[in-house]
């Protein structure tokens, strides 16, 4: 066994977040070891790292699905904590597959909880979501404990019960510490431009439907609803770099890296700001230059209002806070997009 590194395990390694935090972990001094099987990533991505880097860096081809190859990887180093990404994340296929998600994103989080366990890894960072809120009422910044709703979907709903197994299991008194990091909407790309968001087939998210319709691959954007009760119509999100949102994993993994005992902490991480669907629009056509074709089309099914971070905890119990603004992000990710149409 492999022991003299500070060795970290990701899964979901080479997806958007998960390759942007594997760049932060190896900066800040960390050895991430990616478990990934590319079914919504590239291997693209790996020599994108590789570049910004400067060395190669340590990856499994291995479903999380399947727990004896996953074990085998437990076995091969000796893990100090352990980040979670691996999982299925588009909204509207979770409504029509539920199966497929209730099986990849909670059975591939038991796998690694059973290895953690089996192979005394105490450090635990889960991907979670700010769908885990639903449909905020009242305020529309939410806090750690702002209740939660019923999820929206199949999706939602594999995101809190997965925060609720990792809890029940601490109960249970595992010698386990976890973080369970809420993500608000990540876009961006990493400043080099080697790494960014690698949607496969038609994006579901809004940055890169923008850039992909920028570049010319897809015809026309179409803005989903414009008479939500806010101030332009369209619906309010908390944009958040993914370089920052990266750098969030590393405070975190800090964090609970001191910690002593067993515990189960909840961190929004967002930037507490809220842009509506045509500012994001506005700010893209301002740094790139270009006239974005987009129309008003009908509201979509399962869409929140507006939801922000409250990110006061972020800032007290892990040390941390976005840095970059939304034009930041903007700009890297038509960077990235354009960089790819290159290619
Ligand atoms: C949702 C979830 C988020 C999850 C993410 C995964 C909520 C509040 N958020 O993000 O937790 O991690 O999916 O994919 O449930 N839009 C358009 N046209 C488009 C695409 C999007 O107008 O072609 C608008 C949407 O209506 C929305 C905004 O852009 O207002 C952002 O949409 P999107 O990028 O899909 O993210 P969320 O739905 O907020």
């Amino acid at each position: 066994m492999m022991v003299d590194k500070n060795y970290v395990l990701v899964t979901g390694g080479a997806g958007f977040i998960g390759s942007h935090t594997v760049v932060e972990l190896i900066e800040n001094g960390m050895v991430p070891v990616i478990v990934d099987d590319f079914r919504n990533s590239n291997t693209k991505m790996l020599e994108g790292i590789q570049k910004i880097v400067g060395s190669e860096v340590l990856f499994h081809n291995v479903d999380i699905g399947n727990k004896e190859g996953l074990s085998l990887i437990f076995g091969q180093y000796n893990f100090s904590g352990i980040i979670h990404f691996a999982a299925d994340k588009a909204v509207g296929e979770s409504v029509s597959l539920p199966l497929k998600y209730y099986k990849n994103n909670l059975g591939g989080l038991i796998n690694c909880l059973e290895c953690a366990l089996e192979f005394s890894v105490d450090n635990f960072i889960f991907s979670s979501s700010c769908t885990v809120y639903g449909d905020p009422d009242g305020s529309t910044t939410v806090t750690e404990i702002t209740p939660q709703k019923e999820p929206n979907s199949p999706y939602g709903a594999t995101k809190q019960m997965g925060e609720r197994i990792l809890e029940d299991v601490v109960k249970s008194g595992a010698a386990l510490k976890v973080l369970n990091l809420r993500y608000f909407n990540p876009i961006g790309a990493h400043e080099s431009g080697n790494i960014g968001e690698l949607p496969i087939g038609k994006p579901n998210n809004l940055l890169p439907y923008v850039t992909q319709t920028a570049a010319g691959v897809l015809e026309k954007l179409t803005v989903f609803g414009k008479d939500y009760d806010t101030p332009d119509g369209t619906c309010i999100r908390d944009y958040i770099h993914v370089v920052d949102l990266a750098k969030a994993h590393v405070s975190g993994l800090k964090w609970i890296g001191n910690q002593t005992g067993t515990t189960v902490e909840i961190v929004n991480v967002g930037t507490g700001k809220g842009t509506s669907v045509l500012e994001i629009i506005h700010t893209f056509e301002k740094v790139s230059g270009k006239q974005l074709n987009w129309e008003f089309g009908e509201r979509r099914e399962g869409d929140v209002e507006q939801i922000f971070a409250d990110v006061t905890k972020a800032k007290h119990l892990i040390d941390w806070e976005a840095q970059k603004s939304m034009e930041n992000a903007v700009i890297d990710a038509w960077n990235w997009e354009q960089n790819l149409r290159n290619d």
